[in-house]
């Protein structure tokens, strides 16, 4: 008898509880602002968030020649419109201009060697 009040008192103690706990993780929408402003930046924003959050796009870093790469990649398999000139170039301009390659070229750098 002893352990089903214990029980009891354990369920009418959480069972409220559970009702009222605050959502672990609130989900917000991405906007521009939530990265580098530049020139291109909404408009890149946009043209990439179709399909996917921009952060996939942020995290990459890579020449201007690799980013041609991968707008070509995303039209060739993933069905993205092909942009038209200006808006390629004002993309392009972005991604390069903001997300460039983040490991210098040239092999191994020391990494105690004044910069
Ligand atoms: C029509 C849909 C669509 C649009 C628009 C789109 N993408 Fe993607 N993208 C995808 C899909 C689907 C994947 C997942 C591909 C995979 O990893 O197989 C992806 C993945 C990526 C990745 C990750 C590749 C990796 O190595 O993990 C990058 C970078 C990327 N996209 C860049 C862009 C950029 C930049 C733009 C805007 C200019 C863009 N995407 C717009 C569909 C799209």
């Amino acid at each position: 008898m002893r352990l089903l009040h214990a029980l009891l008192l354990v369920l009418t103690l959480t069972i409220p509880a559970l009702g009222q706990q605050p959502p672990a993780f609130t989900p917000r929408e991405e906007v521009p602002e939530d990265y580098p402003d530049r020139a291109g930046r909404d408009e890149t924003f946009h043209m990439c968030t179709g399909c996917h959050g921009f952060r996939i796009v942020a995290q990459q870093g890579q020449s201007r020649r690799a980013w041609e790469g991968t707008l070509d990649w995303m039209t060739e398999r993933h069905g993205m419109v092909a942009l038209d000139a200006d808006t390629r170039r004002i993309v392009l301009d972005y991604l390069e201009a903001i997300y460039p390659p983040r490991t210098r070229p040239g092999g191994f750098q020391n990494p105690f060697a004044p910069r």
